[in-house]
């Protein structure tokens, strides 16, 4: 395998990124957990990682989405979005870590603290204190990773998403790391 090289996602990604970001979802939240039946999270993939989306988000300024490549595919991504956190995060000056995700077959190998490493970069060059994000409360393998690479737990807040007229409350754990 060539050594992965991460780049900034442009418009010839899309059609790839969307295949990436839907099987990366799908192989994490698929059947697990009480509440996130098998068709919320194919309907929550198809809202949010069809192309179209994916295109908009490449070209959407608040948002940067980063890919990484090894033998001229795309194993993994990260997206970062100028988004204010929660109110009881204190700094207000961090930028959301939205997405970071590998395909199932990458885990585990520091590609992950590759991204990571890149998302923190970014975060810094445009001018921000750190990095905030949430994680959901029973993806203890993400927390880990998090716990590892100097996150901190500060609170917690819902994720909702609404499907076929049932409205899905989770927990998401809300983390932060400073950089600065
Ligand atoms: C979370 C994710 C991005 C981590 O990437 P990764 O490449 O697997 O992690 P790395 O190999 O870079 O590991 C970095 C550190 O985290 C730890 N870690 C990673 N996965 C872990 C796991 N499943 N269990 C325990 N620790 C883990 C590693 O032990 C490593 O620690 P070290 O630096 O002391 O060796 C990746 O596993 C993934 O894509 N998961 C599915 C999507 C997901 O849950 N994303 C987060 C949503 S909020």
């Amino acid at each position: 395998m060539n050594k992965p090289t991460i780049h900034q996602a442009n418009s010839k990604d899309a059609v790839e990124l969307s295949s990436v970001c839907s099987r990366s979802f799908i192989e994490t939240y698929e059947g697990k957990g009480k509440k996130r039946p098998k068709e919320m999270v194919y309907e929550y993939v198809r809202k949010k990682f069809n192309p179209k989306v994916l295109l908009e988000e490449i070209n959407a300024s608040p948002i940067e989405t980063w890919v990484l490549v090894s033998n001229k595919k795309i194993i993994g991504y990260f997206k970062l979005i100028k988004e204010i956190p929660p109110d009881f995060v204190k700094n207000k000056n961090l930028i959301h870590l939205e997405r970071i995700y590998l395909l199932k077959e990458f885990h585990q190998k520091g590609f992950g603290k590759a991204l990571l490493a890149k998302a923190e970069e970014r975060a810094i060059e445009m001018g921000h204190d750190g990095i905030w994000l949430g994680v959901w409360d029973e993806n203890q393998a993400a927390i880990q990773f998090y716990n590892k690479n100097g996150f901190k737990k500060v609170g917690s807040h819902n994720w909702e998403f609404d499907y076929q007229g049932f409205h899905y409350v989770d927990t998401d754990d809300v983390f932060t790391k400073i950089l600065t």
